[in-house]
């Protein structure tokens, strides 16, 4: 935004953050998702509400996978441990999704960014109870798994339903079940509809939405108008301290329903 639309841009910002019960949104110009788009812009405000908001001293932060993720990931510099000591964890166990951004490519990432430290959870997501129950006893995974429980700060991404259903490989039948129940977004493993009401959720290990309000913050980070939806349907499932940071293909479509 141009200097004189400041005033104009931050109402803007007010009126979306008002539209979706949340204590802030900030919003960056243009559409990520759109061909000429780029998470960039996200990433680097991203960077910015962290340098101001990440609470002073230790903090273990809780991070989720996905393109938007690494792109926050790599905006992230050194200034951010400046009295801080930061530890980055996989917020939930990992997807079968392409190495890079899975939550823990992107934890180690942010660790190597900051000069911070890192765990990894290596543990699939999608697990029958009779595998998980031993796993969770291994020294090494539950170690991280109390991290992951202590963690004070969470920052993650939102997707549409059916793109992350796909790239998780999730079954045809799952899939079916989720377009029976009109299920528009989903965001920890949680699928929901346009309402916010969770309509299929993976029996996934680590952060829940439930635990989020307990965190001293919250930084969702998602745009793009095709994810407008998504990222509307699941602030009726988000604490009111979350932090959403986004751009204005999403805000618009949002803010014109
Ligand atoms: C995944 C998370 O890694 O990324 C999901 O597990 C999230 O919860 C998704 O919805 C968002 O991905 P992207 O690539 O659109 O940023």
């Amino acid at each position: 935004p141009v200097m004189d639309d400041l005033s104009g841009w931050q109402e803007r910002e007010d009126q979306l953050a008002k539209k979706l019960h949340i204590a802030h949104c900030t919003i960056v110009p243009g559409d990520s998702t759109a061909p000429t788009g780029s998470l960039m812009g996200m990433g680097q405000a991203a960077g910015q509400v962290l340098t101001d908001q990440l609470p002073l001293g230790k903090s273990t932060v809780a991070v989720m996978g996905g393109h938007t993720m690494a792109a926050v990931a790599s905006a992230l510099t050194p200034a951010l441990s400046v009295n801080r000591q930061l530890l980055f964890v996989p917020a939930r166990g990992g997807v079968g999704e392409s190495p890079a951004i899975q939550a823990n490519a992107v934890s180690a990432q942010m660790a190597q960014q900051t000069n911070g430290e890192f765990r990894s959870l290596f543990v699939p997501e999608q697990l029958t109870t009779a595998t998980y129950k031993p796993l969770f006893a291994e020294p090494a995974i539950h170690e991280v798994l109390q991290l992951i429980d202590q963690s004070n700060v969470v920052i993650h991404g939102i997707g549409q339903a059916f793109v992350m259903a796909k790239r998780r490989k999730i079954a045809p039948h799952v899939i079916a079940d989720l377009t029976a129940a009109h299920a528009v977004g989903e965001a920890f493993g949680h699928f929901f509809d346009a309402e916010g009401h969770v309509v299929s959720k993976f029996p996934r290990i680590g952060v829940d939405i439930a635990d989020l309000a307990a965190k001293e913050l919250v930084v969702a980070v998602a745009g793009g108008a095709e994810k407008g939806a998504a990222i509307a349907a699941y602030m009726h499932l988000a604490p009111a301290s979350t932090w959403l940071i986004t751009d204005e293909g999403a805000a618009d479509f949002v803010l014109k329903k």
